[in-house]
């Protein structure tokens, strides 16, 4: 593949409703299609969002970088957020990966403008919250609820952002502690406590009359299901689900071919790689529900 123009995807998406590429006028880097694309979260979260590029890009291949020795990130001042992040990137850009993903909600609040200008022309930069704040604008809904961690909460990203498309959209935003690490430890297995999770933080009067709900945290995916049943249960029927699995995905998919960096199909078959910066086994087992297949986590120091 040739070169490409320099740049980078929307990453500071609070000053903007649409992806931007914002051209640079340095020197334009080499990026090829068949480098591999870096998929960063706090934990095993993110590989939801990563078993969704494989689904959408079969072709791809993926380094995902878990910094589970700093989960959880929604508990972390926003200056740990944004070092964590920068040296996650320059790990995956040394590899080097043609595309970073901050798949977490949290450090896309916190760091993806900052990450921007860190990673300049080197890589093209998606986040994960500017293609679910324009999905639901494509929804055209009145009144959205918005569950995310409470650095997420406390950003103010998301109310802004969408409201950016539409002044006049009703939004109900609650930060739910402890509820990623609650899925990390495979508690989302446990029917009984999940159905009183979601009793807990959705029978809030505020999420009253949402016609769409945010699952504003990469790792709430896992519990779609038990959401839709907590609403069909109490109303007959569930709000319209958003999270950042398909429409990350399918985001992804749009920047690539639009800069003719899609890896061709080939005989070879993707490799896949996942490191976390603290290692358990257990990790393992959680980490291959997330990304819907065996996996084999390997240890990366990256913080000795
Ligand atoms: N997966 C992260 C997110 O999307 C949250 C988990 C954490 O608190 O580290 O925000």
């Amino acid at each position: 593949m040739g070169e490409i123009m320099p740049m980078l995807l929307m990453a500071s998406w609070h000053q903007c409703a649409q992806f931007l590429f914002i051209l640079s006028m340095s020197i334009p880097t080499a990026i090829r299609a068949q480098q591999p694309i870096g998929i960063f979260d706090s934990g095993v979260g993110g590989l939801t969002v990563a078993a969704a590029v494989a689904r959408h890009l079969p072709h791809e291949s993926i380094v995902y970088f878990g910094d589970t020795a700093h989960m959880p990130y929604g508990e972390k001042s926003v200056e740990a957020i944004q070092h964590y992040s920068q040296r996650i990137a320059d790990f995956l850009l040394a590899l080097p990966c043609k595309c970073i993903i901050i798949a977490c909600h949290t450090a896309s609040a916190a760091a993806a403008a900052i990450l921007a200008k860190h990673i300049g022309s080197r890589a093209l930069l998606l986040d994960v919250i500017q293609p679910v704040v324009s999905a639901v604008n494509e929804a055209g809904i009145a009144q959205v609820g918005i569950i995310s961690t409470a650095r997420t909460y406390k950003s103010g990203v998301y109310p802004a952002g969408l409201r950016q498309y539409n002044p006049a959209l009703r939004v109900a935003a609650k930060p739910t502690p402890s509820l990623a690490q609650m899925i990390e430890e495979g508690l989302h297995r446990a029917p009984k406590v999940m159905a009183a999770v979601a009793e807990h933080y959705l029978s809030d009067p505020l999420f009253d009359d949402i016609e769409g709900l945010i699952l504003a945290c990469t790792h709430y995916p896992l519990i779609k299901t038990h959401i839709a049943r907590y609403y069909e249960q109490r109303q007959g029927t569930a709000p319209k689900i958003f999270d950042s699995t398909d429409t990350v995905a399918r985001a992804l998919a749009h920047a690539l071919a639009q800069e003719q960096l899609i890896c061709p199909n080939t005989e070879q078959l993707p490799i896949h790689r996942f490191f976390v910066s603290d290692y358990t086994a257990a990790f393992e087992q959680t980490a291959a529900l997330f990304f819907e297949q065996n996996i084999r986590l390997q240890h990366y120091p990256i913080w000795d």
